[in-house]
């Protein structure tokens, strides 16, 4: 069987099938997936019934995993495997977990719009999300098309942010949901990263916007000027139209691009269960990336 798509989404995100993501892929299929997401950036796998190891042996067809913030709160977790993050309100017991725990926290941050992992370097390229139990109202997922976000700039803003970088900080949105007793060791592992607002998607060659909530400061700027012109261009890139909501079916596989897509969860009733897992590809570091294409 070879990959079939269909597109959900008149910018990108289409339906793929036709490729059995629970064995192991041949080089051509990893190939056809790539493609894929390169032109779609979101690939949505309907009724695939994976074990975590199979999702672990999915996504390292991809590259090496990152494991994002979980290395710096080091907190215990239910799932089987380090290498699966949980994207859930449930406790290391097994129970919905407390309305004010740190379990909530994270998922009212994946509630804001980001690409993740977009304040570490190496960042991440693809996330895998697989869900698990769903809530009986809201909890969908959405994203946003980066690429599509640059082509739409206004003409004196595309010309304004061609040469502007900006610093994403890990613990900005916790900041701004108003958590802020971490620790100076907790803060100093994990230093910001700078990336440029306007780059490249290498797999399509198209300009895109890299935007998203972990931005916090442009780098030069006085940090209110900055703070709004960030929000400005965060709220271009996600108008309705450049938006596709994924309303989940247990068994549904979501992978995206985190290099030219953004993406936030919705509101759902937390006192249900909310399960899904997640596997992130880390992407080569940008100083060997730029060494590489030089
Ligand atoms: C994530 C994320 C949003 C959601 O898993 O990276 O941001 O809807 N999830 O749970
Ligand atoms: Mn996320």
């Amino acid at each position: 069987m070879s990959l079939r798509l269909k597109p959900l989404h008149p910018v990108f995100v289409a339906e793929a099938s036709g490729i059995d993501i629970s064995q192991p892929l041949s080089a051509e299929d990893v190939q056809a997936i790539e493609r894929a997401m390169d032109q779609y950036a979101v690939l949505v796998w309907r009724g695939q019934a994976l074990t975590g190891q199979q999702q672990i042996d999915f996504t390292r067809a991809f590259g090496p995993l990152d494991l994002g913030l979980k290395k710096v709160f080091k907190r215990p977790e239910r799932l089987e495997d380090e290498h699966l993050i949980d994207i859930s309100n449930v406790d290391a017991e097994g129970k919905v977990a407390a309305r004010n725990s740190p379990k909530n926290l994270s998922n009212f941050a994946n509630q804001l719009w980001h690409s993740d992992s977009s304040f570490q370097d190496p960042r991440a390229t693809y996330s895998m999300l697989h869900a698990m139990v769903l809530p009986t109202w809201g909890g969908t997922t959405e994203f946003a098309d980066l690429r599509d976000a640059y082509d739409t700039l206004p003409e004196r803003t595309r010309a304004e942010v061609e040469d502007i970088s900006a610093e994403h900080y890990a613990l900005h949105t916790r900041l701004l949901l108003g958590d802020d007793a971490y620790t100076d060791e907790q803060k100093k592992a994990i230093p910001p990263a700078v990336w440029p607002l306007v780059q490249t998607h290498p797999g399509s060659g198209r300009k895109l916007l890299f935007v998203g909530v972990h931005a916090r400061q442009v780098i030069g700027w006085p940090t209110a000027e900055s703070r709004m012109y960030l929000a400005d261009l965060l709220e271009h890139a996600t108008q309705r139209e450049r938006v596709y909501s994924h309303s989940w079916q247990v068994n549904d596989l979501v992978m995206w691009d985190n290099r030219c897509t953004l993406h936030r969860g919705r509101r759902y009733d937390i006192a249900e269960r909310r399960e899904l897992r997640r596997t992130t590809v880390e992407d080569v570091p940008s100083v060997q990336r730029v060494a590489e294409t030089a």
